[in-house]
């Protein structure tokens, strides 16, 4: 049973959302709902992507391109199809998306006791950033 990496479209959302449902580790907001997400998909059409299982949706991330750099959102595999590669894939697609229009750095947030992903990224070369903090403001 294979997994294959595609593009994600806007008619990936809602089995995405239905994935990402409950996950652990994940913080899903108020803004991951299908019209925010579709202008999401839309504004950044070449760095989102599925991994896909028998056409069962399977994993995904979201990839964000703000004219310097790019961040990288809802990192997610389905728990019966971890460690297989799939999210390292899933990254690595990612990444290429952003090498290709020569974005030189990209961002990923997670949460302080998500320690699993932080294993996972340092484990694909990623590195932690102790020296920022960050901070948001509603809008
Ligand atoms: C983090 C996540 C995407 C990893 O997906 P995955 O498909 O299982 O990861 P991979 O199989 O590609 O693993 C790549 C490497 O990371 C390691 N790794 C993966 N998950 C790990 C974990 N929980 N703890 C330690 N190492 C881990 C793998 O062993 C592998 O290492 P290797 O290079 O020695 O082979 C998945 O666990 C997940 O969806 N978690 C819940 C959601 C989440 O936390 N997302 C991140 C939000 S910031």
């Amino acid at each position: 049973m294979g997994i294959s990496i595609s593009i994600m479209e806007v008619k990936d959302i809602p089995a995405s959302i239905e994935l990402w449902k409950n996950m652990k580790g994940l913080a899903i907001r108020g803004s991951d709902n299908i019209r925010d997400l579709s202008e999401h998909v839309k504004m950044n059409p070449k760095h989102n992507f599925i991994a896909t299982s028998e056409d069962q949706l399977v994993g995904t991330v979201l990839g964000g391109y703000d004219g310097r750099r790019g961040y990288i959102y809802h990192l997610a595999v389905h728990e019966d199809f971890r460690r297989k590669d799939t999210g390292r894939e899933l990254m690595e697609k990612c990444f290429q998306s952003f090498r290709e229009i020569h974005v030189t750095k990209c961002h990923m947030m997670v949460l302080k006791d998500n320690t699993g992903a932080q294993d996972f990224y340092s484990k694909i070369g990623c590195e932690p950033r102790d020296e920022i903090l960050v901070f948001s403001k509603t809008l």
